[in-house]
């Protein structure tokens, strides 16, 4: 249990945020593929990305962790051995998702697990492309959930894939998979999600072309790493700050080295919309992922509406979104959204079930949709979890911003802000 208290004095000064989950995943599975040693500076230690790192050195790749450091020295992209154990996933939807389209066009036999909510959650979407090429993969309720069991396969066809969702997950998982198809692979997203697959593989000598909302895989020989990946800090996290620094009044902070690559900055341009005080300091660049300081002052929010291409640029942020809705002047329609019943828990319900509780009548969901009352009462309150860490940390902010908050599971942040809560403590 968590009890966060009332912020009354405003957000001030530098805040410091882990590094990028998303790209820490995709820098230890991309460099097992390659064959030298690379370093990876500010890699998230988070539960998920540790979920990973565990599975990859089942399959056989040498990974050293050193003053705060990895150092993963890749196998080459023949060059993984089968696991002798289960790979176990733990809650991380990004680990089984790639690993399941990596280990596909693996000559060997590999068998995943997972946590209670990670077993619920859909995985037909990654094995009917993955199927399309040729890979055997067998899952318990008809192909729906986990365990699952991939089968040894010595070649992938290459395919021409529609996504019917636009998921970063589903797309690199095929992307993955591509490397050892017969010839190019070309996946269609409805929107644009998430490139850093496709960033870091180009990095490496990868041959990725993208144009609008397709994107064309070359099958690859060699894997050519760089000495060093540097992992910029996580826009999902630094979510939590933006919104609290614009709803809290006389707030001035500067969010230091966050991840701002165009396919992650949805957060922005829809506070932005909203009438916050956002600016970009110091923008920079490596292995083609931009980072920006980013400077956050208080604001006067207003509702509005959006959906669509937005949804895929902001899909872990809409919790916090919602709070930062529930403050604003107006209502907010989010559109689109349905995808949120399939993340860590179903965070549509699980926003209209806890935050209700703070700031009763303000929230309510159909099918798809997100409709915010803003400027309504908040109370003190006891909210669940369900052991989903953005819910956890979107409720502690809500609280912080309100009469306070009790949270019934505070370990569960671990998975991408180990931290999170020293910022309250101090
Ligand atoms: C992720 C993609 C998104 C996101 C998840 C991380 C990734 O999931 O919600 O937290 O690293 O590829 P989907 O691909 O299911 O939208």
């Amino acid at each position: 249990m968590k009890k966060i208290f009332p912020i009354t004095n405003g957000l001030h000064g530098e805040i410091k945020i882990p590094g990028d989950k998303s790209v820490s995943h995709r820098a230890v599975m991309i460099s097992s593929l390659a064959d030298k040693t690379v370093e990876i500076e500010n890699f998230l230690f988070g539960a998920d990305c540790l979920s990973t790192v565990d599975c990859m050195k089942k399959m056989g790749v040498d990974i050293k962790i050193s003053n705060e450091k990895i150092f993963v020295t890749g196998r080459g992209l023949h060059g993984l051995c089968e696991p002798s154990e289960i790979l176990d996933a733990g809650n991380s939807g990004t680990t089984l998702r790639l690993l399941l389209g990596l280990t596909a066009a693996q000559n060997f036999f590999a068998v995943f697990t997972g946590d209670k909510s990670l077993s619920k959650r859909p995985l037909a979407r990654v094995i009917k492309p993955l199927s399309e090429m040729g890979a055997e993969i067998f899952c318990r309720n008809e192909n729906k959930n986990l365990p699952a069991a991939v089968l040894p396969k010595k070649n992938l066809r290459a395919i021409n894939y529609k996504m019917p969702v636009a998921s970063a997950q589903v797309k690199s998982a095929i992307i993955f998979a591509a490397l050892y198809a017969d010839s190019v692979t070309k996946i269609i997203e409805p929107y644009p999600s998430r490139n850093h697959t496709e960033k870091m593989l180009s990095a490496f000598g990868v041959k990725i072309e993208t144009a609008d909302n397709e994107i064309k895989i070359f099958p690859a020989e060699k894997l050519i790493a760089p000495e060093k990946i540097i992992v910029p800090g996580d826009i999902s996290s630094a979510a939590y700050w933006i919104v609290l620094a614009s709803i809290l009044k006389n707030s001035e902070v500067v969010i230091k080295n966050v991840g701002v690559n165009e396919t992650r900055t949805g957060i922005i341009d829809v506070m932005k919309k909203m009438g916050a005080k956002i600016k970009f300091l110091n923008v920079t660049e490596s292995g083609g992922e931009k980072s920006a300081d980013i400077k956050i002052s208080s604001s006067e929010l207003h509702g509005i509406e959006f959906g669509g291409e937005f949804i895929p640029r902001l899909i872990d942020e809409i919790p916090a979104l919602a709070v930062a809705a529930a403050f604003a002047e107006g209502t907010t329609i989010i559109k689109n959204v349905g995808e949120l019943r399939v993340k860590e828990s179903d965070r549509l319900s699980a926003i209209v079930e806890e935050f209700n509780k703070i700031s009763p009548n303000s929230f309510e969901a159909d099918a798809d949709s997100l409709i915010i009352h803003g400027g309504r009462k908040k109370f003190f309150a006891e909210c669940k979890t369900n052991s989903d860490h953005r819910m956890a940390m979107a409720l502690s902010i809500f609280g912080a911003a309100a009469e306070g908050v009790l949270i019934d599971d505070e370990d569960c942040v671990k998975i991408s802000y180990p931290n999170f809560f020293k910022f309250f403590d101090e």
